[in-house]
């Protein structure tokens, strides 16, 4: 037995505590403790219960079945059947700042494990294995996982479900024995299964309760479970999903997990989110795009489709200019042969029947406009009726002998073949070397269904071989912004985004559809990566309408766009695109850098989300009426973040057309406006104004004193 000994990281208000001796085990996750804790090691051994085994099994940072773990073990693999419960012991530990490595070795099965753990300022952790396969012969890889345990009084939940349109829907659930388990089988990080969860104590809140969040940043399938074991250990698992007999290791081959980031806050969800934000804004996102302002965008889809016009398209961009838009981007239809949906994907030419002249025209005129020009690729996808299936039908992702099913009439193209890969990359540097393309939408608007490569499966190396084609075009192009698409939301996760700028959340545009699905995005991601569009008055996805002040309060809070023919729009609506685009520039700073608090209401029917600016001289806060107020007096409506002893002008910034329409009379502050400390604002806060279901009102607070 190796001697023990602990190793803390520190983060701001968190810690970690792993002990280090033939294994690690992590012995508290959680609230900063001060002293020796050597010292206090000792009140932490565990009793040995009557018929278990004999010994203490420990919870160790890859669970074994070897050692007596009867729960999710953390590696299950086997070399021509033997070897298939390996049992790992420490060889080396380095603790490197904030970052722990631990080596480890099981030699009989001839496998190595590093194992590294990283805590940071902002109270993230960042945790995966490695495993090296250091014996002749093919090991193969049936799980592994990333595993953190949780303290016994986290008993509540908040997971994530959804749909296309209708993504980051949360659910609270109880945790109990057998435990939550999330499967994503889809091919892509998924509407369906988005990966990330968190897990708290009795009835946590925005603002109370203690939470450990938790993010899997992969785009792939993957497997997310919490659990709580039979004697009452809690933990939670991450990993990606291998097919069967998909991941085999030569000699000196090894394989990562993906990053598991976690988060601890002693005080609720908003805290955690505050975390995670600050750990995305400094070390996920690209220096390129951090202090840049982000560009307004129009994007042609819902406006036009597959109807392109080139001099229609210069009119639009025109439009879209006097508005105010700074980015203009040419959606789907652009290129050879693609007139609706079911054809010509793989041929990535552009279109010269629809084109005669060229895109340059199109691309000057709107640099001459002085937008950024911006064009849409799903260049991992094909149809058969398309030139390059014709020419290559082999380079479909699948297995031979069996029907592909179809998703919006596409098939995948398998990038394990090289050909195919260097085709992609090849399209790609020729469209941003010969235009002067500022960004580029990257879109997946298909599940994947039984990948194979030479009949193998490979759910893990098509996602692998996509970053890769990313990080290719990234290297070659670094100025160029990418936005993550996938059908919306399908395709939104921190692994990507160390490689894009913005996702595009969702195909629903609708304002109170959108009020929940970016409320749910915003647990893990800040508000300027979510790309966040007007959509016309009569949304397309739902056809409901929505006027334009709750659509434009509503797009507001993200990186903004506009998603419609600006051509077809009357004066009316566009003078109120040019008030938010103009709305959004004023904001664009504080939005984009400031601290995001979801405000807990009294009513249901109320949302409120707020943005606090760094120095915390100022804040925006939006109150959206999602239904029919509860009751007729709501409760106070509190303003968090600001501070206690600074006082602040606070005022109404736009409100819907008949607010004073709707009621005797509204409250006096929200006509004159009111002064009041950052302490009254969080403790007791103003009076709720009456709303009309579907309507949303924005209040600005500025420090005076
Ligand atoms: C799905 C995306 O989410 C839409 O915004 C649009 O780009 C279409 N694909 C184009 O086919």
């Amino acid at each position: 037995m190796k001697e023990k000994t602990l190793f803390q990281l520190n983060g701001t208000s968190s810690q970690l505590v792993v002990e280090v001796g033939d294994f690690a085990e992590i012995l508290h996750w959680g609230k900063k403790i001060s002293g020796s804790l050597e010292s206090f090691r000792q009140s932490l051994y565990r009793p040995i219960p009557h018929g278990r085994l004999d010994n203490d099994v420990a919870m160790t940072t890859l669970p074994e079945l070897g050692r007596g773990v009867f729960s999710s073990p953390g590696l299950e693999g086997h070399r021509d059947g033997h070897h298939w419960a390996p049992v790992f012991f420490l060889k080396n530990v380095e603790k490197s700042g904030d970052i722990l490595s631990l080596t480890s070795e099981d030699q009989r099965a001839g496998l190595s494990l590093l194992t590294e753990i990283c805590l940071d300022e902002f109270d993230v952790v960042k945790t995966r294995h490695t495993l090296i396969n250091t014996k002749s012969g093919k090991y193969f890889v049936n799980r592994f996982a990333n595993s953190m345990p949780l303290p016994a009084r986290t008993t509540e939940l908040m997971t994530f479900h959804g749909r296309w349109a209708r993504e980051f829907q949360t659910q609270r659930q109880p945790l109990l024995h057998n435990g939550y388990q999330q499967e994503n089988r889809r091919g892509r990080t998924s509407h369906e299964h988005y990966p990330a969860m968190v897990c708290g104590t009795a009835n946590f809140s925005e603002i109370q309760g203690e939470v450990w969040g938790f993010h899997f940043a992969w785009s792939g399938n993957h497997r997310l479970r919490a659990d709580v074991k039979t004697d009452g250990r809690r933990m939670m698992q991450a990993e990606v999903i291998y097919f069967p007999g998909e991941i085999s290791l030569e000699k000196g081959e090894s394989i990562s997990t993906p990053w598991l980031y976690a988060s601890y806050s002693e005080n609720g969800l908003n805290q955690m989110s505050h975390h995670f934000h600050d750990h995305v804004r400094e070390s996920v996102l690209a220096d390129d795009f951090k202090n840049k302002p982000r560009p307004v965008h129009l994007n042609t889809w819902e406006g036009i489709y597959f109807d392109h016009e080139p001099e229609y398209i210069m009119e639009m961009a025109s439009q879209a200019a006097e508005l105010g838009v700074e980015r203009f981007i040419i959606d789907d239809g652009w290129f050879k042969g693609r007139n609706d949906d079911t054809a010509a994907l793989g041929d990535w030419f552009l279109d010269e029947l629809k084109y005669p002249n060229g895109l340059l025209p199109i691309v000057e005129h709107v640099n001459q406009l002085g937008m950024e020009f911006g064009l849409w690729f799903e260049p991992e996808m094909i149809n058969k009726n398309s030139d390059l299936y014709r020419a290559h039908p082999d380079w479909l992702l699948a297995v031979d002998g069996y029907e592909q099913p179809t998703g919006r009439h596409q098939y995948v193209i398998d990038l394990q073949n090289d050909d195919a890969f260097n085709f992609l990359y090849e399209r790609l540097d020729y469209f941003l070397s010969a235009y002067n393309i500022g960004y580029i939408k990257w879109d997946m608007n298909r599940e994947i269904v039984q990948p194979a490569h030479d009949g193998v499966a490979s759910g893990c190396k098509q996602t692998e071989r996509y970053y890769q084609l990313v990080d290719k075009i990234r290297a070659k192009f670094p100025h160029v912004s990418i936005e993550s698409c996938a059908g919306g939301g399908g395709r939104i996760d921190y692994e990507i985004l160390k490689r894009t700028d913005r996702f595009w959340a969702s195909d629903n545009n609708d304002a109170l559809e959108r009020q929940g699905i970016q409320r749910g995005m915003s647990y893990f991601f800040p508000p300027e990566v979510m790309g966040s569009h007007i959509g016309a008055d009569k949304c397309h996805c739902t056809r409901r309408r929505h006027s334009i002040e709750f659509r434009g309060v509503t797009a507001l809070f993200g990186h903004m766009g506009i998603e419609l023919d600006p051509v077809k729009e009357d004066g009316e609506e566009k003078a109120h695109f040019a008030r938010y685009v103009a709305l959004h520039k004023q904001l664009r700073s504080l939005l984009h850098t400031g601290t995001m608090w979801r405000t807990p209401t009294d009513d249901p029917a109320h949302q409120v989300l707020s943005v606090v600016s760094e120095d915390q001289s100022q804040a925006v806060v939006m109150v959206t009426q999602s239904a029919m107020p509860t009751h007729s007096l709501s409760g106070n409506l509190r303003i968090l973040g600001l501070d206690s002893n600074s006082t602040y002008r606070i005022y109404i910034l736009d409100k819907p057309k008949n607010y004073n329409d709707i009621v005797v009379f509204q409250p006096p502050w929200s006509k004159e406006g009111c002064e009041l400390s950052g302490e009254w604002c969080k403790e007791v806060g103003l009076s709720m104004p009456i709303l009309d279901p579907e309507t949303a009102i924005l209040i600005k607070a500025e420090k005076i004193s």
